[in-house]
Formats: C-alpha cells, sequence, structure tokens
C-alpha cells in the first residue's frame, strides 16, 4: 500500500521525524509503535492480557487540539483504504505537529487501517466508535476493547447518543465501557449531550451533570486527565445545524467545571472537551476559538476528504 503523497522538503522520511515531534507536547503518550497490544509488522500481536499488564496507564495529552472522525456505518476497508490516503495527501505534517487527529471507522476497517497507517507512517491515530465492557465470553457480534487495543486502537468513543438511543445503552452500561476502555490503556471519547426538549426545557446542564456523574463516579485519580469528554447535543448531530460557537462552549465550560467539582481545577483543566453535531469546514474556526473547546467529534463530514482535511487544518479556515 505504498502512499503517494506531496513531495515535503526532506522527502517521505518527514513522516517518521513528524511522529516523533508530534510526542514532544507534554504528557504526550509517545509513538504508535509504543502503544499498548500493538501488531507488530510481522503481524503479531501482544494479547490483550499481556498488554494490559505490561503497559502504563494512558498518559494525558495536555490540550492539544483533538479531531475525531467518526465515520459511524459508512465506507467498507477498501474505501476506508482511499479514504485514508486522500486525508494523507491532504494533510501537511505541520497539522499533525498543531492538531491530533483521529479516525473512528467501523471495525470491520480497523485492521486495513491500522495496517495502513503504519507501513505509511501516518500519524493519525486509529479509534474505534464503541466496544462491549467484557474482556471476553459469549457476547455474540460484540468486538472487546481488548481487541481493538491489539490493533493499535488508541481512542474509543463511549456513550454516543445514537448508542445510548437506538441500542438502549444506560449510564451504567456506559461507565462499564469507559472502564473497559481504560483497562487497555486506551483513551476514552465520552460523549455526552442533551434532546432538544431537554435544551428547550432548560435541563441541559442538569442532564450533562448527571451523565458525567454517573459515568465517571469512582474514575482512579490516575486515568482522569487522559480523558476526552464530547459535547454533543442530540439536536444538532446529522442534522446540519451545529450549536452556535457561544451555546457550544457555555456547554463545555460547564462540563469543564463540573469536573472541576469532582477532581479538582487542575485536572479538570488538562482534559479535553470536543464539540460534535454537524461541524463542518464553515464555522470550525469560531468553534475552536472557544477557550474551552479543545477538538471537535465530527460525523458526516469526516468521510469527505476534503472536508475533513479542512476541518484539521480549522486554522486556515476564516
Ligand atoms: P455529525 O455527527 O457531524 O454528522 O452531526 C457527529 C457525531 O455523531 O459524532
Amino acid at each position: 500500500m505504498r502512499l503517494s503523497r506531496k513531495k515535503q522538503p526532506g522527502g517521505q522520511a518527514g513522516w517518521a521525524g513528524q511522529a516523533g515531534s508530534q510526542s514532544s507536547k507534554p504528557g504526550q503518550a509517545g509513538s504508535r509503535a509504543s502503544q499498548s497490544g500493538g501488531a507488530t509488522q510481522s503481524g503479531q500481536s501482544t494479547s490483550p492480557a499481556q498488554s494490559a499488564q505490561s503497559s502504563p496507564a494512558p498518559q494525558p495529552e495536555g490540550r492539544k487540539p483533538l479531531i475525531s472522525g467518526n465515520w459511524k456505518m459508512n465506507l467498507n476497508h477498501l474505501q476506508a483504504i482511499q479514504l485514508i490516503q486522500q486525508l494523507a495527501y491532504a494533510l501537511e505534517p505541520d497539522d499533525y505537529t498543531q492538531v491530533e487527529v483521529s479516525i473512528h471507522p467501523p471495525f470491520t476497517d480497523l485492521r486495513a487501517a491500522q495496517t495502513l497507517l503504519d507501513v505509511d507512517r501516518i500519524p493519525i491515530a486509529l479509534g474505534a466508535q464503541d466496544c462491549h465492557q467484557e474482556d471476553s465470553g459469549a457476547f455474540t457480534g460484540e468486538v472487546s476493547a481488548g481487541m481493538l487495543a491489539a490493533l493499535d486502537v488508541k481512542y474509543v468513543i463511549v456513550g454516543h447518543s445514537e448508542r445510548r438511543q437506538l441500542f438502549g445503552e444506560t449510564d451504567e452500561v456506559v461507565a462499564a465501557k469507559l472502564k473497559a476502555v481504560l483497562r487497555h490503556q486506551m483513551v476514552p471519547i465520552l460523549a455526552v449531550g442533551e434532546t432538544m426538549s431537554e435544551r428547550l426545557e432548560g435541563t441541559t446542564q442538569d442532564k450533562v451533570a448527571s451523565q458525567l456523574a454517573s459515568v465517571l463516579k469512582g474514575l482512579p485519580r490516575d486515568q482522569r486527565e487522559s480523558l476526552v469528554v464530547a459535547y454533543e447535543p442530540i439536536w444538532a448531530i446529522g442534522t446540519g445545524r451545529s450549536a452556535t460557537p457561544q451555546d457550544a462552549e457555555e456547554v463545555c465550560a460547564f462540563i469543564r467545571a463540573q469536573l472541576g467539582q469532582m477532581w479538582g481545577e487542575a485536572t479538570a483543566n488538562q482534559v479535553r472537551i470536543q464539540y460534535g453535531g454537524s461541524v463542518k469546514p464553515i464555522g470550525i474556526a469560531d468553534l475552536m476559538a472557544q477557550p474551552n473547546i479543545d477538538g471537535a467529534l465530527v460525523g458526516g463530514a469526516s468521510i469527505e476528504a476534503a472536508d475533513f482535511a479542512r476541518i484539521v487544518r480549522y486554522r486556515f479556515e476564516g
């Protein structure tokens, strides 16, 4: 899977250097190769159990912006390869220095995506959209966190509103999934957010506070700072109707304040908070300019390479 991309000064070797410079941010977890439970290029994998014993807890990333593409149930593994190649072509080494990028393809695409990212040294983090809370067992159709860790998955979305609404996931289930992700040294992206009727009733903060409290209760101290929270108002998801930067900032600031009450301000200031819901290239710069918005969880626009690249490169959007 050779990747043809624009020649950079210094040539293709620049990718390896980029991966290194990306990890120079305070508290950065390190290169893909050092991730837990990773399959090697020869295809050998460490077992989830092995990786759980031998790997340190996920390290916090600081507040480096994180732009994540949630592909949902779109694109097979061949289409995934094409999209990743287009993205790698569109993004410049400096983009990865400024912004951390993760993609969250369907499960069936993960192995192909991992191989391409590894072989071509593309510094995009691999993510998943969900996992089961148990490590193994008679759960037909499910995929465990350990299986994802063995594929070098770094980020796992938990509690997405589509999982909550369409598949009946409760806060208790989401909490168990979050713990499973952390048990396998990956980073959870915890999605929270209100419905339109909750917003109209003025109960947005109550809803978000209760989701945070029930899912994050009892989270050990060393697992708090690396957490990512995605504020996704349900009425904005897939509707083309994004929250205004001011409304999004208000809730993201509230989320940080809640985390501060639970864990102290210093820890809350380390946690990255994304906004999600109809994020498009137009408007991303204003969202990212908000003090408490540290990234975006992007659905529809993440499966169009040109749109997603423009979102990652929000610093050039007017
Ligand atoms: P959307 O999806 O960008 O298509 O609104 C966001 C999400 O569901 O994470």
